[in-house]
């Protein structure tokens, strides 16, 4: 009874924590077509495609043996793009080896075990993402090699050769455990191994140059790997072919510098051109979120401190009528910004491109990638909208931050009929600035989303009257509250905006308890943390009446300035609390969430871990009683 009950009050607050998401760059070389010789210049040499590896053996100086695979393929497991583009990287770099036939970029979306199994040789760039779990277009290929796990003596990867590259990050507890569950499930399942498994660690920006390191003898072993395995006849076959290549190079003008060909080349158009890309156009993944993304007006913009001497935290809020979206509890919304015009014009201006041109992209008759090439962006499109919409100006917006904060309601159709606000989804940022060097002086400067929405925020619009829109789109996730709410006690943890899914989940105690008056509401006790009790406290007064009206049975707020000397986070406060959690997590077998930064959450679930004993701990976790959503 009270699972329907749940079911037809549950409430959609819809506060989600922004993802910041930085767009997709271009990598197609824009050649010809009226530019001037420095802009050409100025562009190629922005948009080469692969660095070489600082000390790893030139690429020209490579031959593939006659029985290295006629096709390779990479296969990309990817939340946030990063593995993509590796992928994007080693294929081009093994195009250019003297030998190899055909390279192939896969996204494990397509992932079909009868074809998966035959590739003869396989290279994985593989990302971890919701605490310890692989990214959405990796799930089906995950599910599959646990399932063939499970089956003994199952080995349907033999013949199969490959190697994996991890992506994580060690600020998370479960540390790529995908790039290492692949590397030894492959093994198991009849793969061999045959370049040694790498690992990318975001903590500290490393990725790219761990990538790059491990990269460094990649090709070379690999051909090494193959050319000891060749028969007599495939050696003779591989001699042939490596004098056929040294009379070409003897024949050929050394006057002839090789340009340089990308995969896709841009070409202007009229103004009033109406072309349209096939449909069968394929967009790399960050660019297909842009294109599904939606422009939704904005209903206001608020400010939720109560002092902004150290910095501000917007809240915005969507109008979704009309707009074919609808969320659940605590869903995850990513926003694309676009840079400032002033920013845009000053490139233009540098490159000496007119905004105003129309171009498309189109592939490189010359380029010796073949199949089909993923577009980095969608168009036709003025330079303007390319270089507003798909390059980030700003630089490096910092760790792209993923919000999933979701109710996994049993039945769907029950919950999305039963939202509080269904035409109504707000979002809570704060607004950051790093520190940059600019000329030898130490500036802030702030990222790309803080500033776009700054910029709206400060024109201080009636948005009733004018319509402003932002590209958007909902995604769920598995933050979840126990459906029992009489019988099951809450802990949550969430300091700064971390805090932001728990007023979800107040909103939908109150509603709960509105429509059951007489119910006794289970025990739920809530940690937040700020610098200052009347300055970044967010949603004070909303989370002080919930605790008036015992909507939440207690609240603990921690100032990590409020008085000089005496600093209090959340972390401190659980120690206080440390029967009461104990209690809660063993006793009552009652749930515990924590939201916010890497570095509170590691530290609370030590904490945790010295309260309960390893063993208790990890069944807290398996049971899925205690649920993280946090980020660098
Ligand atoms: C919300 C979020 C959760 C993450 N969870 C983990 C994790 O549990 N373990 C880990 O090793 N790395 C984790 N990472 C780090 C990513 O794996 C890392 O940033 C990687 O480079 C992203 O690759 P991608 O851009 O291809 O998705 C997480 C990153 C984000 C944004």
């Amino acid at each position: 009874m009270i699972a329907i009950i749940v079911g037809v009050f549950l409430v959609c607050l819809g506060l989600a924590l922004i993802l910041i998401k930085k767009k997709a760059k271009p990598q197609a070389g824009i050649s010809g077509g009226g530019l001037t010789a420095e802009a050409q210049a100025e562009l190629d040499k922005k948009n080469q495609p692969v660095k070489p590896v600082e000390g790893a053996i030139p690429l020209e100086s490579l031959q593939a043996p006659s029985n290295f695979p006629s096709e390779v393929v990479f296969y990309f497991g990817s939340q946030t793009g990063t593995a993509e583009k590796f992928c994007q990287t080693l294929d081009e770099e093994l195009q250019k080896i003297k030998g190899v036939q055909t390279t192939r970029v896969i996204d494990f979306e397509e992932f079909k075990p009868e074809v998966f199994t035959k590739h003869p040789l396989i290279i994985f760039c593989v990302a971890t993402h919701y605490e310890g779990d692989p990214c959405d277009n990796t799930k089906k290929a995950f599910r599959w090699i646990r399932d063939q796990r499970k089956i003994k003596d199952e080995k349907p990867c033999q013949g199969m050769k490959y190697t994996v590259f991890g992506l994580g990050d060690t600020s998370y507890e479960q540390y790529n455990t995908i790039g290492k569950l692949f590397n030894e499930a492959l093994e198991e399942l009849g793969g061999e191994r045959i370049y040694r498994y790498g690992e990318g660690n975001a903590e500290g920006n490393k990725t790219e140059d761990d990538f790059n390191e491990w990269r460094k003898y990649l090709w070379k072993e690999l051909m090494e790997y193959y050319d000891k395995n060749q028969t007599q006849e495939e050696k003779q076959i591989t001699l042939d072919r490596k004098q056929s290549i040294v009379n070409e190079e003897v024949l050929a003008d050394p006057n002839v510098v090789k340009e340089v060909q990308y995969p896709l080349v841009a070409d202007y158009i009229e103004e009033e051109s109406t072309f349209e890309q096939d449909a069968g156009t394929q967009y790399e993944m960050a660019s297909k979120q842009f294109i599904t993304a939606k422009d939704i007006p904005i209903k206001y913009i608020k400010q939720l401190r109560q002092n902004l001497d150290e910095g501000s935290t917007l809240e915005i809020s969507y109008d979704l009528n009309d707009s074919g979206l609808s969320y659940k509890t605590a869903a995850n919304l990513a926003l694309f910004p676009q840079n400032d015009i002033s920013d845009v014009v000053l490139c233009a201006e540098r490159l000496k491109i007119d905004i105003n041109k129309k171009f498309i992209l189109k592939t490189n008759p010359n380029s010796s990638k073949k199949g089909s090439i993923k577009h980095p962006f969608p168009t036709p499109a003025t330079v303007q909208q390319a270089l507003q919409d798909y390059i980030d100006l700003k630089g490096k917006v910092g760790k792209k931050t993923l919000k999933d904060l979701s109710n996994h309601a049993t039945d769907t159709s029950e919950k999305e009929n039963s939202l509080k606000y269904p035409n109504e989804v707000r979002i809570a940022i704060s607004l950051t600035e790093d520190e940059v060097q600019i000329d030898g002086q130490k500036v802030k400067k702030m990222g790309l989303t803080s500033a776009y929405v700054k910029k709206i925020a400060e024109q201080n619009l009636d948005f009733s009257q004018t319509r402003i829109t932002n590209k958007i789109f909902i995604k769920d996730s598995l933050f979840k509250q126990p459906s029992d709410y009489s019988a099951i006690p809450i802990i949550m943890v969430g300091p700064g905006t971390g805090v932001v899914p728990f007023i979800g989940f107040m909103e939908e105690r109150d509603m709960l308890k509105k429509a059951n008056p007489d119910m006794i509401l289970e025990k739920a006790q809530l940690y937040f943390g700020c610098r200052k009790n009347n300055s970044d406290f967010i949603y004070k007064d909303e989370i002080l009446d919930y605790k008036e009206r015992q909507i939440i049975s207690d609240t603990q707020l921690a100032f990590s300035r409020e008085s000089v000397g005496s600093r209090c986070y959340v972390q401190d406060l659980m120690k206080q609390n440390k029967d009461h959690v104990i209690k809660v997590l063993t006793e009552d077998k009652g749930n515990i969430y924590l939201c916010g930064n890497t570095k509170m959450g590691l530290e609370v679930q030590n904490i945790l871990k010295e309260f309960l004993g390893e063993e208790t701990y990890k069944k807290l976790e398996s049971d899925k009683r205690l649920v993280k959503e946090l980020w660098g």
